[in-house]
Parts: C-alpha cells; sequence; structure tokens
C-alpha cells in the first residue's frame, strides 16, 4: 500500500538505517536547522512494545496487543531544538520518554515489530503525521514503506564498531549501564531480526541516497544530507 494520496511528499525527508547508525541525531538536527518537524518512527513501536510488555500480553499475540493499543493515544512531541535529547512520547498523559529506552523494551521491540498488524496499525499514524506536517521522518521502513514518495530519501550506515561505540556513548550518557560485547551481540542480533523480517524489513529504498557515516562528524553528515535535499527540491522546481 503506497501514500501516493499523500499530500506533503514534497516536505518530507526519511532517514532509514541500522542501530546506531547516527539517525536520531543526525535526524533532529537536520529537522532543527531546515525547519521541520521529527517523527522518531521506533519510539511508537516501543512504545507498543511497552504496553505489551506492562499489561503481560504475550509478544506474539498481535490481536491482543492491537486491542490494548486501540485504549492509548500516542503521541509524539519532538525536542528537535535539543539534539541530545529524545522525543518526549506519551501514552495518553503519562510521559514515557525514559521507560521505551530499557533494555528489556529494547530486547523485546524487535519481536513486536516484526508483526504485519502492528506494522499497519503504526504505519497508519506515521502517514496521518507526516501529512500533516513537513518533517524528518527516521526509522527502518520510512522511506521504503511509509513515504516512498518523499522528496528526498536518505539511507544511514556506519561499521559495527562504530555503531557499538556510539550506542555504547548513549547509555553512559543516561546513565545506563553498558558493556560493550553486550551492545555489540544486541546490535547484531537487532540488524539480523530487522533485515530478515518478511514484513518492511530494512532496505536501502528506491532512490535513497546512501551515507557510509563511519569516520564523519554529526555536521559533515547533516551538511551532506542538506545538500542532497537542497538539489532535490532545486531539481523537483525546474
Ligand atoms: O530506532 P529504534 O532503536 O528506537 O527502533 C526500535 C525498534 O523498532 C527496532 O529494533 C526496529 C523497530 N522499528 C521498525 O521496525 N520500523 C521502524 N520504522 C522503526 C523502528
Amino acid at each position: 500500500m503506497k501514500n501516493s494520496n499523500s499530500k506533503n511528499t514534497q516536505n518530507i525527508i526519511t532517514i532509514d538505517g541500522p542501530a546506531g547508525s547516527g539517525k536520531s541525531t543526525i535526524a533532529k538536527l537536520i529537522a532543527k536547522d531546515i525547519g521541520l518537524s521529527y517523527i522518531d518512527t521506533g519510539a511508537m513501536y516501543r512504545a507498543i512494545t511497552l504496553i505489551a510488555l506492562e499489561n503481560n500480553i504475550d509478544l506474539e499475540d498481535e490481536e491482543a496487543i492491537l486491542e490494548k493499543a486501540k485504549n492509548y493515544t500516542i503521541r509524539l512531541d519532538s525536542n528537535a531544538s535539543d539534539p541530545d535529547k529524545y522525543t518526549n512520547i506519551y501514552l495518553n498523559d503519562r510521559d514515557i520518554t525514559m521507560d521505551i529506552r530499557s533494555r528489556e523494551v529494547g530486547e523485546a521491540v524487535s519481536i513486536v515489530s516484526k508483526l504485519s498488524g502492528i506494522r499497519k496499525f503504526l504505519v497508519s499514524l506515521q502517514r496521518d503525521l507526516s501529512d500533516k506536517q513537513a518533517s524528518v521522518i527516521e526509522g527502518r521502513d520510512t522511506g521504503s514503506v511509509v513515504c516512498p514518495d518523499a522528496i528526498c530519501k536518505i539511507y544511514l550506515t556506519a561499521d559495527i564498531d562504530e555503531r557499538v561505540k556510539r550506542r555504547e556513548k548513549q547509555l553512559n550518557s543516561n546513565r545506563q549501564k553498558s558493556d560493550r560485547v553486550q551492545i555489540k551481540k544486541e546490535i547484531e542480533n537487532r540488524d539480523k531480526i530487522d533485515s530478515t523480517r518478511k514484513d518492511s524489513p530494512l532496505v536501502i529504498p528506491d532512490n535513497a541516497h546512501v551515507i557510509d557515516t563511519t569516520g564523519m562528524s554529526i555536521k559533515q553528515v547533516s551538511d551532506e544530507i542538506k545538500n542532497i535535499y537542497h538539489k532535490e527540491i532545486k531539481n523537483k522546481n525546474k
């Protein structure tokens, strides 16, 4: 199902890539610099996973998870002005910003995000959000499934050791425990699940620009993406 009727694809930048490729940091910075909203789709998969865990629902029981999830409004309040901060995310009025970053949610989210019914539910919410506002939308399938007609599609990657270092730094800045060997195992496991699942696996979207961020600074990557975006806009208006 493509969103060819989307009203706003002109003003959308999609950023996809594996865990630790720098997507969130870069997406927030670009959103702030260009003046777009920021949509963190991973946070939405984490929120649904938290609902399943807290209600002791079997992580493979799609119907029960969806039934429960429909009782909540998931709301994102992007902190694009502070690239070091996570997007604030709410279940109804409850702030779950930090709850969804627990190791437990991190381990369970790959299982829940494989379920087709859950993906359909969240993709529809994500399209509603990106139809309403010019945005940078970031995740695993934003350029391939959520907004395939976006004007600028980016795929970020980096070598595994660099991704482990970044994740470690992130955990340390949140005062969460980190162990490099464990982090590497978790990232490799998530890469495998995310890129081999049947529904919407992590792929390089058609017409995406691939950037290997290994050894690049945040500014270098964001400058490169902004150049690509401005070129795409120019080409479109020719
Ligand atoms: O980017 P993140 O680590 O917060 O994402 C959490 C999980 O959600 C990740 O393991 C894969 C899944 N995800 C997905 O399947 N599709 C997306 N568009 C975003 C995230």
